[in-house]
């Protein structure tokens, strides 16, 4: 196995056994899905970065019925709304400047930037949410962004001062053919922003879900700057995020370009005081996730057993890793509530737990809730705050199980 970046020899830390597509929702009676992959993840020796070892096809997972809607919680409209109107107010200040999405779903960041009137793409190869992007004025190219991508763009609408993704660049295993892309697609002057689960926060809260098909690389600072040095680039900002269980946003600009904001060798220095990279650290990590998982199935064993009814809370992509890693079905978890349209009527990957309506929660509620989607936690509870007052309990397993 070798590093998809550096070529670097990998070192396994985590493994979690045969997996499905995270967000393959099948419809109950579809034939059992062919596809499953050996999901684990590694640390390379060479330049540092978290990755996958086996690499799924991006068709297989970015398609027309891919379900994710960023635009589902309420937080993260916000959080994309912020980020578009600071945008706005500083590196979209020069004459008809123009910002590309890579990944824009659908459109909860570029619609901001299209009501402002400002120039700007998404390029989204998933085409049901690349629509909903589309639907609300949003320009999007339905597309996989690469470097031939980058070099189309450029010949259609010039350089970009901006290019901007969420939660996407850690989706794509071939970072070689983006960073030439962006190379060729940026103005001299122009800035790579993008934001993704951070390495520190998953081994920090044991956050073990953060890892499944679609989430190639855990990056970090060290990572990112490795990455970006390799193709003529410099990180000069970082910035902590809440969102997601803990991101960074990452800045790049051509190197010499920009002087490095203090953030950036705070947090370098943070990651090797932590010793972030090293394999003894990140195998630290595995073992506190073999101790959840086994915590949780004792705990759901125990409820069932005991006659408790037990619904899960967020059909997410990350809890395809903790279903099927714990051997978790709808004999622990009578079905999954998620407001998702394409997951609705449907099964969880591998697991095969029905996913239903957020109005069949309540009707009656369970006796406790499994929370999937505890990233939006403060969201979800502030939600279904009826559900506490009718005595109901969340079970939660980041950092560790426990019943709020
Ligand atoms: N940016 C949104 C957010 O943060 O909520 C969407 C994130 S979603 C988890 C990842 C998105 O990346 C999907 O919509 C997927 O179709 C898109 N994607 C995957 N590979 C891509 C590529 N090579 N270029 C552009 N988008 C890609
Ligand atoms: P995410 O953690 O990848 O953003 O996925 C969140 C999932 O949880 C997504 O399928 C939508 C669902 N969800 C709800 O069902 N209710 C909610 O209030 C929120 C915020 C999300
Ligand atoms: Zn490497």
């Amino acid at each position: 196995m070798a590093c998809r970046i550096c070529s670097g020899r990998l070192h396994p830390f985590a493994d979690f056994g045969s997996q499905p597509l995270s967000d393959a929702f099948a419809a109950p009676g579809d034939p059992a899905e062919p596809f499953a992959f050996h999901l684990a993840a590694g640390v390379c020796a060479g330049c540092s970065t978290v990755q996958l070892l086996e690499e799924v096809p991006r068709e297989r997972m970015f398609h027309a019925d891919y379900p994710y809607l960023s635009s589902g919680s309420a937080v993260m409209r916000e959080h994309f709304e912020s980020l578009a109107k600071r945008l706005l107010t500083t590196e979209l200040t020069g004459p008809d400047p123009f910002v590309v999405e890579l990944g824009c779903n659908d459109g909860a960041m570029l619609a901001v930037i299209a009501d402002a009137g400002v120039r700007h793409l998404g390029v989204e190869p998933s085409g049901g949410v690349a629509d909903v992007a589309a639907a609300k004025g949003v320009r999007v190219r339905k597309d996989f962004f690469e470097a031939a991508t980058a070099a189309a763009v450029l010949a259609e609408d010039g350089p970009a001062d901006v290019v901007y993704a969420a939660n996407t660049l850690c989706h794509i295993p071939y970072l070689d053919s983006i960073m030439e892309g962006l190379d060729t697609l940026l103005r001299p002057g122009g800035v790579f922003v993008f934001e993704d689960p951070y390495l520190g926060d998953i081994v920090e809260r044991a956050s073990f879900d953060q890892i499944y098909d679609e989430h190639f690389y855990y990056f970090s600072a060290t990572s990112v700057r490795g990455l970006a040095r390799r193709h003529g680039f410099e990180l000069v900002d970082v910035e902590r995020l809440p969102v997601h269980g803990g991101e960074v946003r990452y800045t790049l600009a051509r190197q010499g370009a920009r002087t490095p904001a203090p953030a950036v060798a705070e947090l370098l220095a943070a990651e090797e005081a932590a010793a972030l990279h090293e394999p003894a650290t990140l195998r630290r990590f595995a073992a506190r996730v073999a101790g959840t998982r086994d915590r949780l199935v004792t705990l759901l064993t125990g409820l069932r057993d005991q006659g408790a009814r037990v619904y899960g809370y967020g059909a997410t992509a990350k809890s395809a890793t903790v279903l099927n890693y714990c051997g978790i079905g709808p004999d622990l978890i009578t079905f999954v509530s998620d407001t998702t349209p394409a997951k609705q009527g449907r099964l969880t990957p591998g697991s095969h737990i029905p996913v239903r309506g957020p109005e069949a929660f309540a009707d009656p509620y369970p006796d406790y809730a499994v929370l999937f989607a505890w990233n939006h936690a403060a969201e979800i509870m502030a939600k279904e705050s009826g559900f506490g007052a009718a005595g109901g309990t969340w079970i939660l397993y980041v950092p560790e199980v426990h019943l709020v």
